[in-house]
């Protein structure tokens, strides 16, 4: 089903100049950009964009590595887009990323992982929202 997804290239990405093979990343695999912006997140935003994690021992640090530097946010358009993004992404925990995805083939850290993708086609709409009209 073609249905749209969030994206974030978070702090790291953008300063390990991986814009680019981020964005290559999701046009291989047929999705499409329909919208993108570079950001510099408040600690408001993130905190409503994280806002399921507020009771875990991790959320100050990972709203603080959010707001560390400019961000990229993408609206991504294709079939299946929440699960297939999530795939090229890559896993959460580090030890269980796979080569070829982005987290595997670029980060060997928990909190600072280079991209963020919506977890849900709910939790896309609604992040979608917060960075979107
Ligand atoms: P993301 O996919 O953006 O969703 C929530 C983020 O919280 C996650 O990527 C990591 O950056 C971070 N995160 C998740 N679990 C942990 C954890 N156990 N410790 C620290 N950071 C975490």
């Amino acid at each position: 089903m073609i249905e749209e997804t969030f994206i974030m290239i978070k702090p790291d990405g953008v300063k390990k100049r991986l814009i680019g093979e981020v964005i290559k990343r999701f046009e291989m695999k047929q999705l499409e950009i329909v919208d993108l912006k570079m950001v510099d997140i408040t600690r408001e935003t993130a905190e409503k964009l994280y806002e399921m994690h507020e009771t875990k021992v991790f959320f100050d640090r990972l709203i603080n590595f959010t707001i560390s530097g400019p961000a990229v946010v993408m609206r991504i358009r294709g079939e299946d887009a929440v699960m297939n993004s999530r795939v090229i992404v890559g896993d959460t925990y580090p030890d269980k990323r796979l080569p070829g995805s982005i987290r595997g083939d670029f980060s060997p850290f928990l909190t600072e992982n280079i991209v963020h993708a919506s977890s849900s086609k709910e939790d896309a709409q609604r992040e979608i929202n917060i960075f979107f009209e």
